[in-house]
C-alpha cells in the first residue's frame, strides 16, 4: 500500500520503529514519540487519536492535529500533522501542516508527496488554503512547500510564510 493512514491506536511496531529515527524537534516539526517506550507509545496513539476527534481547543489552547503516516510499498516512510483551524499563534508559527521524513527514505521524492496527500486530506476537511511557517534555512522544506503549488507570503530571517490553494486544478 502507498498512501496516507490515519494514526490509531492499533498502529504497531513498523510505525514505532519509523518515529525513532526522526529526531524529537527538527525544524520545528515536533515528534513526541520519539524517546518512548513500546508501551509508552501505544498509549500516546490513544491520547493523540483522542485529540483529533475534538472540535475545539484542547486544554484550552492546543489545535486539535490529526497525524498521518505515509507508507510506500507497505513501510512506513514518515508522517504528517493537519490541523484544522489556526490560531492568532499558529499564524505566527505552526500553520496547518506539517511533516516529516525518515533520514533513510529522503531525497526520493516522499517530502512532495506527503505533503500532496495531506493537502487532499486538508481539502477534504474544508481548508482551502493552508498556511505552512516554515524555516528560512529549511531548503527542502520550502521546495516542498513549492512544488505543491505554495506562495510565499511572507518571510523574515527566521520563517517563511507559505500558503498553498488546496482546491483543484482544472
Ligand atoms: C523536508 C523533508 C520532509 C523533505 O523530504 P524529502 O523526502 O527529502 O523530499 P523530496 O525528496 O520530496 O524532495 C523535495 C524537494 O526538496 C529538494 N531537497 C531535498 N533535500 C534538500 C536539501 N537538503 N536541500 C535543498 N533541497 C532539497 C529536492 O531537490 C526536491 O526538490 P524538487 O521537487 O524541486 O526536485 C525532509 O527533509 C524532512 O523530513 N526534514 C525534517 C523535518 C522538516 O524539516 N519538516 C518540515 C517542517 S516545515
Amino acid at each position: 500500500m502507498t498512501g496516507l493512514r490515519r494514526l490509531s491506536p492499533g498502529d504497531g511496531h513498523d510505525v514505532y520503529d519509523m518515529l525513532q529515527t526522526i529526531p524529537k524537534n527538527e525544524n520545528g516539526l515536533i515528534n513526541n514519540a520519539n524517546g518512548l517506550s513500546y508501551d509508552e507509545f501505544k498509549i500516546w496513539l490513544t491520547k493523540k487519536q483522542q485529540e483529533s476527534e475534538q472540535t475545539g481547543l484542547v486544554d484550552g489552547w492546543k489545535v486539535p492535529s490529526t497525524t498521518y503516516w505515509l507508507y510506500v510499498d507497505g513501510v512506513p516512510v514518515g508522517f504528517g500533522n493537519l490541523r484544522s483551524f489556526l490560531t492568532d499563534a499558529l499564524k505566527k508559527a505552526g500553520g496547518n501542516i506539517g511533516y516529516g521524513i525518515s533520514p533513510e527514505h529522503r531525497g526520493k521524492g516522499y517530502g512532495n508527496l506527503i505533503l500532496k496527500l495531506l493537502l487532499q486530506k486538508a481539502r477534504e476537511a474544508g481548508i482551502e488554503k493552508a498556511l505552512l511557517t516554515v524555516h528560512a534555512d529549511n531548503a527542502a522544506s520550502i521546495a516542498v512547500a513549492l512544488a505543491n503549488g505554495g506562495v510565499i507570503t511572507e518571510r523574515n530571517d527566521e520563517r517563511v510564510w507559505i500558503w498553498i490553494d488546496t482546491r483543484p486544478k482544472d
